[in-house]
């Protein structure tokens, strides 16, 4: 009996009749609008303005995508398209606020629902960790151009990369002059703190305000991508495509692998169903529109800024290509200003939609009895889970602090693409269980596209590196002893 309860599912009505009668309703106020607008804000931030660089020149791989990451883009958009045309149809026939987890409860049960949502504060979270760090090193460059000040290293600078610099260039990473407190030198990424701290306060006081703010940064970050569209189609030169792809096949491969993180944001849009108006409409229309959106971006400014220079001229500056693009060509300070104002702005909204996602995961797991009751708070005047929200923020923000990019960067890829695997999973599941239930998106082509999503996310998956792997391992078996110390005993599914 026990070991059966793990995989009972629920029934896609009473997810959904759960969500209504529990008496934890969220407000019901975004739009198709709104909806598309937390897509383009979860998506467009640090992978087009800081991981392209690497992905260009394969300085850490060897394998250097040049002008072909172009290519690249293409192919990771095809997968996540699979990707998305799934999400849409299980969003919009079950729109509840816990996304993937959701529809794994529904499609393979309960403990692959826990599994799932364990995972996806890989992506959420540990991705706001890397975001924000990345947010920190353009906000330090924007306010040393915009006022002349520059943040002190030890202040914006994870410790552990602090210590591995003064090995090398013991001049600038100088450990004598880094304030101690009992002996162990002060070392931590202010700003990144800093930043998720306030979104945290702004997410509390709700939802409507937040995506308001959201919508205002989405224009900003697209008037700014289209300004630098706009300059790097002026400056192209068709020499600095030759060679088009330097890196062959291989270099196409691990760029796209690398660009994976620039797309990941659009199934964001589906931990904030249970907030939509129509979210049969909106959502299909969010998820898919805002990826739609997103790629187009992404081709134009990669055709620009591999023509406006030879790609290998990022070595330079490799985590801000866009800006390197523009010096190159000398355009006015006051041009590049502007860009990093625009990046900075564009990683705030990716905060944002993150941040705003994570505690609706946790929220939804509560109900369920998988998480204690204390998470699925609801403020009583602001109407958002607050208890989440504010956990959430605590605990990205002590990761900001102290950890690496590159590898939250990782980790962040590996869980995001396993959720993707599973969503996918689940529409071939669901329509094999329960093929009559009306869906208002139905993914076109029978099984294939399912198919081809769950191929490609492996076959990305199969890239990252080991120590990823083995992290990605410890961290879901620490979910499964979690799990069955706590939410199995807990269930509310199992208590029924
Ligand atoms: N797609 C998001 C970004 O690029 C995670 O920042």
């Amino acid at each position: 009996m026990a070991r059966l309860s793990i995989f009972r599912v629920k029934t896609v009505d009473s997810l959904l009749s759960e969500a209504e009668t529990k008496g934890h309703q969220l407000k019901k106020v975004l739009g198709a609008f709104d909806v598309t607008m937390i897509g383009i804000g979860a998506i467009i931030g640090a992978g087009i303005f800081a991981m392209v660089g690497e992905a260009a020149v394969g300085a850490k791989s060897g394998f250097p995508a040049g002008p072909a990451l172009i290519i690249s883009f293409l192919l990771t958009a095809v997968a996540c398209g699979f990707t998305a045309l799934c999400y849409a149809e299980l969003a919009a026939m079950c729109p509840i606020s816990g996304s993937a987890y959701t529809y794994a409860y529904a499609t393979m049960g309960e403990l692959v629902a826990w599994i799932i949502g364990w995972d996806l504060i890989i992506e959420y979270a540990i991705g706001n960790v890397a975001v924000a760090i990345s947010w920190a090193g353009y906000f330090n460059d924007f306010v040393k151009t915009a006022f002349g000040l520059d943040i002190p290293l030890w202040l914006r600078i994870d410790y552990r990369s602090f210590i591995q610099k003064a090995v090398t260039d013991p001049t600038v990473f100088d450990l004598a002059s880094v304030p101690h407190l009992l002996g162990i030198p002060i070392i931590f990424n202010l700003p990144a703190v800093a930043i998720v701290l306030a979104l945290t306060v702004l997410l509390v006081i709700g939802i409507r305000e937040s995506t308001r703010f959201n919508d205002f940064m989405v224009v900003v970050k697209l008037i700014v991508l289209a300004i630098f569209i706009g300059v790097g189609f002026y400056y192209f030169r068709w020499e600095n495509w030759t060679p088009f792809a330097p890196g062959g096949w291989k270099g196409i491969q691990v760029g796209a692998a690398t660009v994976f993180f620039a797309y990941i944001g659009f199934d964001a849009v589906s931990t904030v169903a249970e907030e939509t108006k129509n979210p049969k409409r909106d959502m299909p229309m969010g998820i898919i529109g805002s990826l739609a959106v997103c790629t187009v971006v992404y081709i134009l400014v990669t055709v620009a800024l591999t023509g406006m220079m030879p790609f290998m001229e990022l070595r330079n500056k490799i985590a801000e290509p866009l800006i390197v693009g523009l010096e190159y060509n000398h355009v006015s300070p006051w041009l590049i200003g502007l860009v990093s104002l625009g990046s900075v702005v564009a990683h705030t909204a990716v905060l944002l939609v993150f941040q705003m996602g994570q505690p609706r995961i946790f929220f939804s797991m509560s109900r369920d009895g998988l998480l204690p009751p204390y998470f699925a708070k609801v403020h009583p005047r602001f109407r958002t889970p607050h208890v989440t929200t504010i956990w959430t923020g605590i605990v990205v923000a002590v990761l900001s602090a102290f950890c690496n990019i590159d590898e939250m960067a990782n980790l962040c890829n590996i869980g995001t693409l396993f959720a993707f695997v599973l969503v996918c999973a689940g529409v071939i599941i669901l329509r094999h269980k329960d093929p009559d239930r009306p869906r208002p998106f139905r993914v076109p082509g029978g099984m294939a596209i399912p198919v081809l999503g769950i191929l490609f996310c492996i076959f990305l998956m199969n890239g990252l590196d080991k120590v990823t792997w083995i992290r990605f391992g410890l961290w879901l078996v620490l979910g499964l002893v979690i799990y069955f110390a706590y939410g199995f005993k807990r269930s509310a599914l199992r208590a029924r």
